[in-house]
């Protein structure tokens, strides 16, 4: 057997990173329209060139035969994706797989928590960017802030080991609500992450440059109202996710910075993205990819050729991200494509 026979254990980049977590993004549709991440009119793609549910459950088989040790479930709104419960049940049984995680909208999840918690989902991460109604409705242009936050609850009362909120933080927007979401976060019993805005797609509805409001200065905010204490390795050892941690003494909430343009977080990756239809990205704000959906439908049952595909790809894999706010986007891919 030659060496091309036999996938090893373990993916490795060219940069000496090891793979190992994988997010999979199983619909690019979704119920809201957040700003930052699409444009209010969207075309989406065909159902036909979406993944099937048996496509994605081998994709993510594949993976962990191949050291991928979490997986997460993004989209779009994934919990909008028919029948999507069976592919976390199936996933949630996957050997050596240990963490299922879930980055969601929060508004199906009301009824969606309790089965999510019961097929094996054990992280789950919500965007929340205001806590009033008429400005949660403008910035994800249809949401219903009510249902959101009865959904955290849910998912707070499931159990899961982590439920995170994810805010992305826009100057002029909701920058005076930092210390409300940070009160939420601590009343709530959830951890908190900020987020810099990434210049994914071409949007008209604000100007990206104008609006960009960084970790540094968020971090100010809060730590003027309550004491922020770095966490030691939260990064990779924890979450295996690029947020920067801070505990606070008088809470088990943590605060996370998320700065894809002030504190460049690449050197650690450890993720590949897999898009709804199909299309491996090696990183998030690059578009070197590898086309696994023509791996899978030209070669049915073939999980040799797969991993093969998968493996091959990692060389691909580019050493960082170069994201520029005050030039047009160079990545013209919504984010809606791949979740985050
Ligand atoms: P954990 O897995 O729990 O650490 O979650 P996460 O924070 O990595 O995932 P989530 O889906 O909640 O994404 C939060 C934000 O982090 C989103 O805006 C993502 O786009 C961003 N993000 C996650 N991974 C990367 C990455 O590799 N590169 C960049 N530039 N941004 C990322
Ligand atoms: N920049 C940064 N974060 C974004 N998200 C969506 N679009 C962008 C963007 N352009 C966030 C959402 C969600 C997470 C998956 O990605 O708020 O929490
Ligand atoms: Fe939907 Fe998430 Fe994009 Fe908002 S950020 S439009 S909730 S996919």
């Amino acid at each position: 057997m030659d060496a091309i026979a036999t996938p090893p254990a373990r993916l490795v980049d060219r940069f000496e990173r090891e793979v190992s977590y994988l997010r999979l993004s199983v619909t690019d549709r979704c119920d809201f329209r957040c700003v930052y991440c699409m444009a209010e009119d969207m075309t989406f793609l065909p159902r036909e060139q979406v993944l099937s549910l048996e496509e994605l459950f081998s994709v993510g088989s594949a993976f962990t035969e191949l050291g991928v040790r979490k997986i997460r479930i993004t989209g779009g709104e994934p919990l909008i994706r028919r029948n999507i419960m069976s592919l976390f049940q199936r996933l949630g049984q996957l050997p050596g797989l240990e963490q299922l995680a879930l980055t969601t909208n929060g508004s199906q999840l009301t009824t969606m928590a309790a089965p999510l918690r019961d097929a094996g989902v054990n992280r789950i991460n919500v965007s929340l960017d205001s806590l009033d109604p008429a400005r949660f409705h403008r910035i994800t242009r249809t949401g219903d802030l009510s249902k959101v936050l009865s959904g955290i609850e849910s998912a707070v009362d499931a159990g899961f080991d982590s439920v995170k909120i994810n805010a992305v933080i826009l100057k002029g927007r909701n920058e005076d609500e930092i210390i409300d979401l940070v009160a939420y976060a601590r009343n709530t019993g959830v951890d908190l992450c900020f987020i810099e805005e990434m210049p994914l797609g071409i949007i008209d509805e604000h100007d990206r440059a104008l609006t960009y409001c960084s970790s540094d200065e968020i971090y100010d905010i809060v730590h003027g109202e309550y004491s922020l204490q770095p966490e030691e390795d939260t990064r990779g050892a924890d979450t295996g996710g690029p947020a920067r941690y801070y505990g606070m003494a008088d809470s088990g909430s943590r605060i996370g910075f998320i700065s894809p343009h002030s504190h460049n977080f690449c050197h650690l990756c450890n993720r590949v993205r897999l898009t709804a239809e199909g299309r491996l990205l090696l990183c998030l704000g690059n578009e070197h990819s590898a086309d696994l959906k023509q791996v899978l439908r030209s070669n049915p049952d073939d999980t040799d050729a797969l991993k093969h595909a998968i493996v091959a790809a990692m060389d691909l894999k580019p050493e960082r991200h170069h994201f520029d706010l005050s030039a047009a986007p160079d990545i013209v891919r919504f984010m809606n494509m791949t979740g985050g």
